[in-house]
Parts: C-alpha cells; structure tokens; sequence
C-alpha cells in the first residue's frame, strides 16, 4: 500500500431513480486520521460509505480505498478495510463468540487465528462475560461493541463507522469513544458518519459536513467554529441600571455589535480569553457591577445551524432507538 492517504474520493454522484443521494462528494482520509462526515437525516452518509466499502455503485465519480480502485479492486478494498453499519449486522441467535467466529468464516480467515483474536476482542470490548450469551440478550450498547468486533475481526487498517453510537446511552457512548480513541492511537484509520456534533468534535480531527448530497463545508471543528465567527463576551450585570455604561465602557474592547437582553450583555470580541481581563477591568473602572462574565465559543451547533439553516439534531434526539435500528441495512457487508 503506496498511498498515504486511506480514502480518496472524486465527484461521487449516485443516483437512485429520481432521487439524487449524492451530488459530487469530494472526501480524503489521510492514514492514521479520523474524519467525521457530519450530516442531517438524509444527506447522503450511508450511501457514501456504502460506496466505498464497495457494497454500492456510484452513478459517476471515482474512489480509492488503501490506494485501490473501488469498482476494479473491490477484493482487494474489502480485505483492507472493516465497515459497521448504521444497523446492527451481529446474528441475534449465535452468542458472542459464534457471531465473532461467523464473520472470521465470512472473511475466510484460518480458525485457529480467528479463535484467538475473538477471545482478545471480547476481552478488549469488554464481552467476555457475555461471550456465551445469544446476542439477543445483549443491551445496545453491548451490540454495538460486538458489533464492532466483528468488523475488526481481520485486523483492518481502515474501518467505516456508520453512525456508531446513535441509540446508545450517554455512558454506552463515551465507553464506545473511548474504543474507537483506543483503535486510532493503535494506527487504526476512522471514517466516521454521525448526526452529533459532539461526537464529530471528540472524535474527528477532520469533520466534512453534507448536507443534500454536497459538501458544505471542511476543516477542523476549531475551524469551523472560526468561520461563523470568534467568541463572544457574555456578561451578567448585577444592575440592569448600568447597562447603557456597561456597553460605553465595553465599546472600545469588543469587535462588533453589543445585545442587550434584560442584565444579560452579549458582544463578539476577538483575542481569546484576555479579553476578560480588559473587560473586567474596565467595568470595575466605572463601578459597574459584574454577576457573571465569561467567553462562548460558538459551538458545532451554531456552525450547522448557520450552515445549514437547520439544526443536525432537528428530528433525531428523542426518536427511540427502535425506529432508527429495527431495520436492517441489507448487504452490509
Ligand atoms: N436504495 C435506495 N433507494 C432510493 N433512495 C435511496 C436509497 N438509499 C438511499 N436513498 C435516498 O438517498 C438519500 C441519502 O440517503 P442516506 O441513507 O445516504 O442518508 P444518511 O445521511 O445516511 O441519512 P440517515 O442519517 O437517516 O442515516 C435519501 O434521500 C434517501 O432516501
Ligand atoms: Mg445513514
């Protein structure tokens, strides 16, 4: 494998009858990174995976995967990379351990080798107790390790998330981080779908953000953040009195407009945190008084609602996870 970069990815269109899933996706993963692609129901995450874990055609475009081609080498992709679905693929009547052995067999890997890196794999995601156990009686956040198991079965140097920890609980999902920080400092490389923008910002070092099939934007979160603007001076004033002295005496050290909301002021202000300090330093100069101050950053939410126009979490949240995970994805692998 010559290519430093693990996924390469050219003008993706796929085309579903009418419906116009993707509409030119252009997507790298250099080796060792994690890239989030972050994006509402519906934009296209899961066909763009699908594609280059060679298990879809795209209508036009072109994708690498390891350095190979994802149409002419699909072989040679599929033994390069693992893919967890969006929806659980693990056999609900095998236990653990027989789900693992199911896809060492899927893999035509050797038994022996498959037995040995099953036990280290429930050990490591924590299944060994459960090992035994028809996956059935598993929780979700016991799936979704197995789950991941089993894509990991063939030691793979690049591994496809499809929205890896949608329905977990929070604890199920910072247990599940942690794994996938764990993979990643092993060398693994990450492509990761996801609608949460925390989990883009824990994870990725990279986040693409689609939307309707197309890119919207690219860069790290910290550069995202950037692009709808710097931070905001936020103060609470103990005397809704002084807010007209408190906008006087704060107008030289913020970089546009002040909000006024009751007690509440709100400025943009460039600089970083000490800014604080001269903001303090003039309010106390006037005497006015100071309940609360601090600095926001905008969050990923500010950037996808100012992107988008609508939030990445609209319609999500609340929907149980049955809805979202009784379907099965099909083909997965
Ligand atoms: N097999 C299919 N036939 C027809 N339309 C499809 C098919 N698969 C996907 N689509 C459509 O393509 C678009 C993108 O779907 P995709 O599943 O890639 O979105 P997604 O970003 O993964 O969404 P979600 O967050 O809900 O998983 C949607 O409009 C979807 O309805
Ligand atoms: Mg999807």
């Amino acid at each position: 494998m010559t290519s430093d970069l693990a996924v390469e990815a050219h003008g993706l269109v796929k085309e579903f009858g009418d419906v116009k899933a993707l509409n030119g996706i252009d997507l790298v993963v250099p080796r060792g990174q994690v890239v989030g692609l972050l994006g509402p129901n519906g934009s296209g995450k899961t066909t763009t995976v699908r594609i280059l874990a060679t298990l879809l055609k795209a209508t036009a475009g072109t994708a690498k995967v390891a350095g190979f081609d994802v149409v002419k080498q699909a072989d040679e992709v599929r033994r390069s990379i693992g893919l967890t679905g969006q929806y659980a693929a693990v056999d609900e009547f095998l236990t653990g351990r027989e789900n693992l052995a199911m896809f060492g067999g899927l893999f035509h890997l050797d038994k022996n080798y498959v037995a040995a890196r099953a036990e280290e794999l429930l050990e490591k995601f924590d299944l060994t107790d459960a090992a035994n156990r028809p996956a059935k009686t598993y929780s979700g956040g016991m799936r979704r390790r197995l789950d991941l198991a089993a894509s990991l079965i063939g030691k793979p140097g690049i591994l496809f998330l499809d929205e890896p920890t949608t329905g977990l609980d929070p604890r199920s999902r910072i247990g599940l981080w942690n794994v996938i920080t764990e993979l990643v400092a092993e060398g693994t490389t990450v492509l990761l779908t996801t609608q949460y923008l925390d989990e883009a910002d824990q994870l990725a070092d990279d986040i693409v953000v689609i939307d309707h099939g197309k890119v919207i934007a690219h860069g790290t979160s910290s550069e995202l953040k950037d692009q709808i603007g710097g931070d905001r001076l936020e103060i609470t004033l103990e005397n809704t009195d002084q807010a007209s002295a408190a906008i006087s005496a704060l107008a030289p050290i913020v970089s546009g407009e002040a909000t006024l909301d009751g007690s509440r002021y709100s400025a943009p202000v460039s600089g970083g945190s000490p800014v604080l300090i001269d903001a303090v330093r003039a309010l106390d100069s006037q005497h006015i008084g100071v309940a609360d101050i601090g600095l926001r950053r905008p969050t990923l939410d500010d950037v996808f609602l100012t992107l988008t126009g609508h939030g990445a979490e609209d319609d999500q949240r609340p929907e149980p996870a049955k809805s979202r995970r009784g379907r099965r994805g099909g083909g997965r692998r």
